[in-house]
């Protein structure tokens, strides 16, 4: 869980904004609910290498380094985190790590860098499994615990080969602040949020504590409506992803910040099984995810997709939970368990009578139940 910069300030970052980002965090709750990485994505950089091959921050942007913004970093109980790219230049064409790996993974560790976000731009030739290794052996070798987040966008599979590569994998292209469909950039489009999940879905079993899939940085609010953001937010805790703030922290609304720090939501996401939910239905728009939690208990998400509210009537006792992968089988008809509404205010409930309840469109009801 932490923050990066991409999503809202794409290359306009700086030391400000940054030292800014970090007192937030530490300060307004988000720290103690778990946000700990502050990343700083593509454009940190000056445009060349120095003499020596060295990387050096952009001096304009960040005039007193970068050890300095890392030092402020840490000195707020935070993690620091950096970006590069496999390729030779990054994605917007800042110097990229190609030739450069246990130079540059001495220099992340130099600065105290905890965590690296590495990309798959300019990579023409570069066989994926062979530059990420090298890139871990590199971090490994530079002596400094990193977390290394791959961000190759799902192309080479990542899933099938990098749990012992790095931490996390994307699993798809870039997020968009749009719910559905695909924004078109010109050259090329990103993914509405609802794509990415579907990406996502089916890689459940590649998932686990230590190796994640990740469906890319949140874009709660970035934009969306209510209803959407806590969709958005719901199903990244339902797929265990990883939780990368991606909006501005100083000007976030009062509902942004209530949705991203629902200690409930979280504690689905961040439950110390791992197990990445599934989708066990799709009927017309409506569908329900269930994620399978530490101490039986269980999360379960129905999500409306269309625009129109759906009408729920779920019968616990008709519908047994049986899910191979992680084992898990409830009966209803023979374990009572108690249901507890997560975003809307519901009364006490639980699974001997169906569920009844009004699905606002392009949003979620979330449960959790216990026995
Ligand atoms: C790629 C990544 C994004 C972001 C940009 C930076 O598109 O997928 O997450 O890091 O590059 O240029």
């Amino acid at each position: 869980m932490g923050w990066n910069s991409w999503n809202t300030f794409a290359t306009e970052i700086n030391e400000k904004l940054i030292l800014e980002t970090a007192d937030l965090l530490s300060k307004n709750g988000m720290k103690e609910v778990g946000y700990t990485y502050l990343v700083l994505d593509d454009a940190w950089m000056a445009h060349d290498r120095d003499a020596q091959g060295e990387l050096i921050a952009d001096p304009v942007k960040f005039p007193h380094g970068m050890k300095y913004v890392s030092d402020y970093v840490h000195s707020k109980g935070l993690k620091f985190g950096l970006y590069n790219c496999a390729g030779t230049k990054t994605c917007a064409g800042y110097p990229g790590t190609r030739g450069y790996e246990y130079q540059d993974a001495r220099f992340y560790a130099s600065q105290g860098v905890d965590y690296l976000k590495f990309d798959w731009c300019n990579t023409d030739g570069i066989n994926a499994r062979e530059a990420y290794k090298t890139m871990s052996k590199a971090l490994k070798q530079a002596g400094r615990p990193v977390i290394f987040s791959l961000c190759e966008w799902g192309n080479n599979k990542p899933w099938e080969w990098a749990d012992s590569v790095g931490h996390l994998w994307r699993t798809t292209g870039d997020i968009s602040c749009i719910f559905e469909g695909l924004k078109n950039n010109g050259t090329w489009s990103a993914n509405g949020v609802m794509r990415n999940v579907d990406l996502q879905a089916d890689l459940r079993k590649y998932a686990g504590p230590g190796h994640w899939n990740d469906p890319d940085m949140l874009e709660v609010g970035n934009g969306l409506k209510a209803g959407e953001d806590r969709a958005h937010f719901s199903l990244w805790c339902m797929m265990a992803a990883p939780l990368i703030l991606g909006n501005d922290l100083r000007k976030m609304s009062p509902e942004s910040y209530a949705i991203l720090t629902n200690k409930d939501a979280i504690s689905i996401d961040q439950d110390s099984l791992g197990i990445q939910g599934y989708r066990k239905l799709i009927q017309d728009s409506v569908e329900i995810w269930i994620k399978p939690l530490k101490n039986k208990e269980l999360a379960i998400c129905f999500l409306n997709r269309s625009l129109k509210p759906v009408k729920l009537n779920y019968n616990w006792l008709k519908n047994p939970v049986q899910d191979d992968l992680s084992k898990t089988q409830v009966n209803f008809n023979q374990s009572v368990y108690s249901i507890t509404s997560i975003w809307q205010k519901m009364n006490k409930m639980n699974t001997k009578k169906p569920f009844n309840a009004v699905l606002p469109p392009h949003d979620v009801i979330l449960l959790k139940l216990k026995q």
